[in-house]
């Protein structure tokens, strides 16, 4: 079936009276999920670091690339399929890695996985989960999962996440670079509100061998406050140098892809550290306030190493239209993230399958209407700047 055919579902549904439970202009779902969050939650996915400036840097830079549709090109049949590393996806679309999703839903990361495999789309798991690894690949099920590393200053317990993310099902292993420390983030700041003190977001540590074993066993009520000091201790390595990614490519015998990138010359050390891939990002706007708009890097990321390398992208997904206008600059495929978890705090696993779906539909009309019937023919060419 057509991912557009969503489009014909939801008119015909309205024949009978009924109208879809949620916004269709994925745009709308922030303040809906505003409405019903706690303010501590809202805060910690709507917030960005400082001012704020990077996340609206990364929108503007979407309203500056204009697409200009060309007609009678036959789109009659349209295939927005991608193969990514020997695995075909319906369409170039997964769902970037969210921490701490059971504080937008009580089924978290769950919910996640179901209306990820009930869609087709691949979930990345963040190492912040609140459900750990193989109880979320228990719910993917046959889903196709990617698992994302923070990379913890202890070596054991990283090579311990990347061994048991290969054994739970995970394909591929995305490694987040730009948080080497929290960043200044004033919405989390004023509610005093970082929810790992609170003890969630860290299943994957607590659940741990290598991390039980340096706590001297497993987390109980007692060593509770000496487990969260430990996660502290570990949870970065900011010393970590371009020469230390050798030993991620020993623990992980699958694709790498370095989450994080801006720079076109670190996207040139990414392709010599023998690595799969880069995701350009700026992880939102929620690290490094002042950034540059994460789109408005991609052009320079694509023609420093897309003939070499897998580009993803992004900060700032939020239409159908935008995965055209990264996928025309040169990405691969794209990584949807706020929306999603605010389809989640509405709805739980229908409301997250309810964001993708609209997200794939509104996809592949834009495509249809811009006279482009796959995804090979997202070019430069059908988009001015
Ligand atoms: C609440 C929240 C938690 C996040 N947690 C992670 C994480 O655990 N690991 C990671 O690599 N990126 C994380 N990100 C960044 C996303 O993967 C993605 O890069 C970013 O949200 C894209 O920006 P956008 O949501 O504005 O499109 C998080 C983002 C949000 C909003």
């Amino acid at each position: 079936m057509a991912l557009a055919d969503f489009q014909n579902e939801i008119y015909f549904q309205g024949l009978g009276g009924v109208r879809p439970e949620f916004p269709t202009d994925l745009t709308k779902l922030e303040a809906l999920a505003e409405r019903k969050l706690p303010p501590e939650a809202f805060g910690y996915i709507a917030g960005s670091a400082g001012t704020e400036s990077t996340a609206r840097a990364n929108r503007e830079a979407f309203d500056k690339v204009k697409i200009v549709p060309r007609m009678l090109r036959d789109v009659g049949v349209r295939d927005l399929s991608v193969e990514l590393f020997g695995q075909k996806l319906p369409a170039p679309v997964l769902l970037a890695p969210i921490g701490v999703l059971s504080i937008l839903h009580p089924e978290g990361e769950l919910a996640v996985a179901k209306a990820a495999a009930s869609t087709g789309v691949p979930m990345i798991l963040s190492t912040a989960a609140s459900n750990t690894m193989e109880d979320v690949a228990e719910a993917n099920g046959d889903g196709l999962r990617w698992y994302q590393l923070y990379w913890p200053k202890d070596r054991e317990l990283a090579a311990s996440f990347m061994a048991r993310a290969r054994a739970a099902g995970y394909t591929a292993l995305v490694v987040t670079l730009d948080t080497v420390s929290l960043a200044w983030r004033p919405r989390d700041l004023d509610q005093a509100y970082l929810p790992f003190l609170q003890g969630i977001g860290v299943a994957n540590y607590f659940a741990d061998p290598v991390f039980q074993k340096a706590i001297g066993g497993p987390v109980t009520a007692t060593n509770r406050p000496q487990a969260l000091l430990h996660w502290i201790a570990n949870f970065s390595d900011p010393t970590n140098t371009w020469d230390d990614l050798a030993f991620i490519r020993e623990h992980w015998d699958g694709p790498v892809v370095l989450k994080g990138v801006q720079h076109p010359d670190d996207a040139r050390r990414a392709v010599d550290a023998g690595m799969d891939g880069v995701i350009v990002s700026n992880h939102g706007g929620r690290q490094v306030d002042g950034a540059v708009g994460s789109l408005e890097m991609l052009p320079e990321v694509v023609a420093a190493v897309g003939d070499q390398t897998t580009v993803l992208f992004d900060s700032g997904i939020r239409s159908g239209s935008d995965v055209v206008k990264a996928l025309a600059i040169g990405a691969r495929a794209v990584l949807l993230a706020r929306p999603y978890g605010y389809g989640l705090a509405l709805g739980g696993e229908a409301g997250v399958r309810h964001v993708v779906r609209c997200l794939l539909a509104e996809l592949e009309l834009a495509m249809t209407l811009t006279g482009v019937k796959d995804i090979g023919e997202l070019t430069p060419e059908i988009l001015r700047s």
